[in-house]
C-alpha cells in the first residue's frame, strides 16, 4: 500500500549524466576493482560540480533512466529495499567489475508504477532483491554522489518503443516523464533526475592503447561530423531552445548514433516540464571517441549558487 507524504514534491535538478565505465575506473574508488593512473579528468571535473549541487540541495532520492537496463514489454521501476552486487561491464570487464549497494526508494517506484499504469503505460515493480544493477545506473549514479547516501530509483529503457519509431518511441518516453513527474509531486519527494546517456555514440572499434587504457594522448572524437553534431546539441540545450532540440533529435540519434534515443533525456526533459531555461553544461568529453556533455537543469526557485558559472542563462 503506497503511503503518500502530504508535501508537494518537486524535481529540483535534472542532470545528463553520461555513463562510460572509464569515468569510475579512472577515479579508483574502493569498489572497483581495476585500477587506473586517471584519465578523462575534463569529465570527472565536470562531475565534481554536479556533486556539489547535489549536496547543496540535499534531494531525498536520485531518479535515473538507464539504456543498459533494457525491457522489451513495459517500463520497469527498481521496487525493492536494497539492492546489493557485483557488476561487470560486458564490453569493458578490464575496466569495471564493481560492488554496489545502493537503498531504493520503494514507495515512491510504485507510484511511479501506479502513475504509468494510469496514463496507459505498461509498468511493472522490479521485486528481485538479487536483480543485477546495469553499469549504465551504476556509473551514473556514482558519479553523481560517490557516497551512495541517497536513496535511488531506477527506471529501465523500454526498448520496445526503440526498435520500432523514433516518434511513438519518444511520445512514450514524455509520457513516463509525466508519470513520474505526478508520482514524485504526489509522494512529496525533493527529486533529482538522471538522465544516463552520451550524446554522439560512434566509438572506435579497439582501444587505442590496450597497455593503458587511459592513455589520454589517444583519446580524441571519433569524427568530425559526430564533434559538430555534439556541439549543435549542446548549444540548443544550452540556450533552452527546446522545441528545436527534439525537432533536431531524430536525425541526431540517425547520424551519430546517439544514446539518448533509448529516451532518457526526453524523459527527464518532459518531467521537467520541457525546460525553456538554458541548462548549465559543466563539461564535454570524448571516451573511446563518443561525445560526452555532463549538464545541469535548475528549475527557478532553485538556481544555481555561486560555485557555478554562468552559461546558456536566458
Ligand atoms: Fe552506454
Amino acid at each position: 500500500m503506497t503511503k503518500i507524504r502530504s508535501a508537494k514534491g518537486e524535481i529540483v535538478a535534472g542532470f545528463l549524466a553520461p555513463h562510460p565505465p572509464h569515468l569510475v575506473y579512472a577515479e579508483n574508488p574502493a569498489q572497483n576493482e581495476p585500477r587506473s593512473r586517471g584519465g578523462w579528468e575534463s569529465l570527472r571535473w565536470a562531475y565534481e560540480n554536479c556533486r556539489k549541487s547535489i549536496k547543496e540541495l540535499k534531494p531525498d532520492v536520485i531518479l535515473v533512466h538507464s539504456l543498459h537496463w533494457q525491457t522489451v514489454v513495459g517500463h520497469h521501476v527498481t521496487a525493492t529495499p536494497r539492492l546489493e552486487g557485483r557488476s561487470v561491464d560486458p564490453i569493458f570487464p578490464h575496466l569495471f567489475r564493481y560492488a554496489y549497494g545502493m537503498d531504493v526508494d520503494v514507495e515512491l517506484a510504485e507510484t511511479i508504477v501506479d502513475e504509468c499504469k494510469s496514463a496507459g503505460l505498461e509498468s511493472k515493480p522490479m521485486r528481485n532483491p538479487k536483480f543485477r544493477v546495469d553499469y549504465g545506473t551504476i556509473v551514473s549514479l556514482h558519479m553523481l554522489n560517490p557516497d551512495w547516501d541517497i536513496p535511488v530509483v531506477g527506471i529501465s529503457a523500454n526498448n520496445s518503443p526503440y526498435f520500432y519509431d523514433d516518434k511513438i518511441g519518444q511520445d512514450e518516453m514524455s509520457r513516463l516523464g509525466q508519470a513520474t513527474a505526478k508520482a514524485i509531486a504526489k509522494t512529496g519527494r525533493r527529486a533529482v533526475l538522471a538522465a544516463s546517456n552520451t550524446l554522439s555514440h560512434l566509438h572506435f572499434p579497439e582501444e587505442p592503447n590496450p597497455q593503458l587504457p587511459e592513455d589520454m594522448s589517444l583519446e580524441h572524437i571519433q569524427s568530425q561530423g559526430q564533434y559538430e553534431w555534439d556541439v549543435k546539441i549542446i548549444n540548443l540545450l544550452r540556450a533552452g531552445k527546446i522545441d528545436e532540440f527534439f525537432d533536431v533529435m531524430p536525425q541526431f540519434c540517425r547520424e551519430a548514433f546517439a544514446e539518448i534515443k533509448a529516451g532518457g533525456l526526453t524523459w527527464m526533459l518532459e518531467a521537467m516540464g520541457r525546460p525553456r531555461y538554458g541548462a548549465q553544461l559543466h563539461g564535454y568529453g570524448t571516451v573511446i571517441g563518443t561525445g560526452n556533455a555532463v549538464m545541469e537543469w535548475r528549475p527557478e526557485g532553485n538556481q544555481a549558487s555561486s560555485h557555478q558559472v554562468s552559461g546558456g542563462q536566458k
